[in-house]
């Protein structure tokens, strides 16, 4: 298979954004781990969380991170360190980890509409935000902390 990079990161850091710039300016294809969970699902992420719960979601995710044959840039979602395989399968592969502060994240998400952003606090979305951050660590081959995506996008492209 031809190449294949994979964007981690928490919520809000820009994942699909990013990607699907650099995928133009690298001339690849892109994909977006939720979208195809919907597609499987023939549901929106929120109504898996509403309907069939959490681990269900999780169940989805990772079958298509693990089993999808496709190349390009993948964007994942923030929870995909939940499941231990899906940590030791990205660190088979070439990963870019998107890790601005707290204060860019936690500005990005507290007023959106993603499952576990409005059945939790804020204290503990930054306690979900800490535990998974040796996670992302985990599996990460390239680390940015630069919260500005157009720069990022600027720099990738040259790499
Ligand atoms: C999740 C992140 C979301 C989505 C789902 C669960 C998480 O993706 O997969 O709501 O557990 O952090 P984004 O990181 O693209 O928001």
């Amino acid at each position: 298979m031809s190449k294949q990079i994979f964007l981690i990161g928490f919520m809000g850091v820009g994942k699909t954004y990013l990607g699907e710039k650099l995928a133009v300016k690298l001339n690849l294809d892109f994909h977006d781990i939720d979208r195809e969970i919907e597609k499987k699902a023939k549901l929106s992420v929120n109504d898996i969380f509403k309907l069939k719960g959490e681990k269900t979601f999780r169940d989805i995710e990772s079958k298509i991170l693990l089993n999808w044959n496709i190349s390009g840039i993948i964007s994942t979602g923030g929870g995909i360190v939940e499941l231990k395989e899906n940590i030791e399968f990205l660190k088979t592969k070439q990963t870019i980890w998107l890790n601005p502060s707290w204060q860019i994240i936690r500005s990005r998400i507290l007023n959106s509409y993603r499952p576990l952003v409005l059945d939790r606090s804020e204290e503990e979305l930054f306690k979900l935000w800490e535990q998974r951050e040796e996670l992302y660590r985990e599996c990460t081959e390239i680390e940015f902390t630069n919260s500005n995506l157009d720069e990022l996008l600027e720099l990738l492209s040259d790499m």
